[in-house]
């Protein structure tokens, strides 16, 4: 059979390069920081920059497929899956080190066609590391190929998550909660690198054995979801259902007893849907 997405794939490994190139060159220089939902939802100007670069080149040479990118849903673009070719673009994914200079930062985009995840591709720029999957091919870093671990006992696990940008005290209190429980099944370790993307691609890697976060978008974890799955993890909701893209909510496991032993310990909450109508959105 053909492989239809092959030439968008290899365009997105192309350009998630070729925006890593601008990361690091933005910052070098002065960056003029703007908030979005709150004070500590950021972005920059090369977010921007890196989100009409990517949508206007993809439009180019593909000009009938769809997008959605973190930057134009905050410009008021909607945040629609339908069956048409669409890229997810999270054209910075971990803006918050962006800003401080903490070395993690990642181009992600995430490609879906009749509402099945094709391929992703996660750049980590400051790492130089292309992490890139194609359905039913593999997952791969820098071409080398990825395994998750092979461990299923819970208690020799590291596990990583994040604290998200929502300051809401009953939010955090469940968040903590959530983190408490899960450091002391006792587990070995908590991480996480500041961007969802990098954080799944740690699963992917076999460096952490589940990452769960509630409160991400659909363009943080799209490439990442694919990257997991080639890598031979798993995913689901944080209350062990089938993953949702559109939910805001995720568990990326190295397999199913991790998954599913991590969701007994998350205290879920439901967050506003991606795809929410615009005008019943905070
Ligand atoms: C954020 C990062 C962060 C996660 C947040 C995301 P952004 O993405 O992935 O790790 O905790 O939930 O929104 O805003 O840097 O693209
Ligand atoms: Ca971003």
């Amino acid at each position: 059979m053909p492989d239809l997405w092959q030439e968008a794939m290899d365009h997105a490994v192309a350009l998630a390069r070729k925006a890593g190139g601008i990361v690091r060159e933005a910052l070098q220089n002065d960056m003029k920081i703007m908030c979005k939902s709150s004070s500590v939802d950021l972005v920059t100007k090369t977010d921007q920059k890196v989100e009409q670069l990517i949508i206007a080149s993809v439009k180019e040479k593909f000009p009938t497929h769809s997008f959605i990118g973190e930057e134009s849903v905050a410009a008021g673009e909607p945040c629609v899956l339908s069956d048409n070719p669409t890229w997810i673009v999270d054209p910075v994914d971990g803006t918050t080190n962006f800003v401080h200079g903490y070395p993690f930062v990642a181009i992600s985009i995430g490609f879906a066609a009749n509402k099945q995840l094709e391929f992703g591709v996660v750049y980590s720029c400051l790492e130089d590391k292309m992490y890139t999957a194609r359905k039913g091919k593999g997952a791969f870093c820098n071409g080398e190929p990825l395994q998750v671990s092979d461990q299923t006992d819970i208690n020799q696990s590291i596990i990583a998550t994040e604290f998200g940008s929502n300051r809401d005290p009953e939010v955090v209190d469940k968040i903590f909660s959530s983190m408490r429980k899960v450091l002391c099944l006792p587990i070995h370790g908590m991480r996480g690198v500041g961007t969802a993307a990098t954080n799944m691609c740690l699963v992917a890697a076999g460096c952490v054995e589940a990452y769960y976060e509630i409160g991400i978008h659909c363009w943080d974890i799209a490439a990442g979801a694919v990257i997991v799955s080639e890598a031979g993890g798993v995913l689901m909701d944080v209350e062990g259902g089938p993953l949702d893209l559109m939910s805001r909510r995720v568990v990326a496991a190295n397999n199913k007893t991790i998954a599913q032993r991590l969701t007994k310990e998350i205290e879920a909450y439901p967050a506003q849907r991606d795809d929410a109508p615009i005008n019943s959105k905070e």
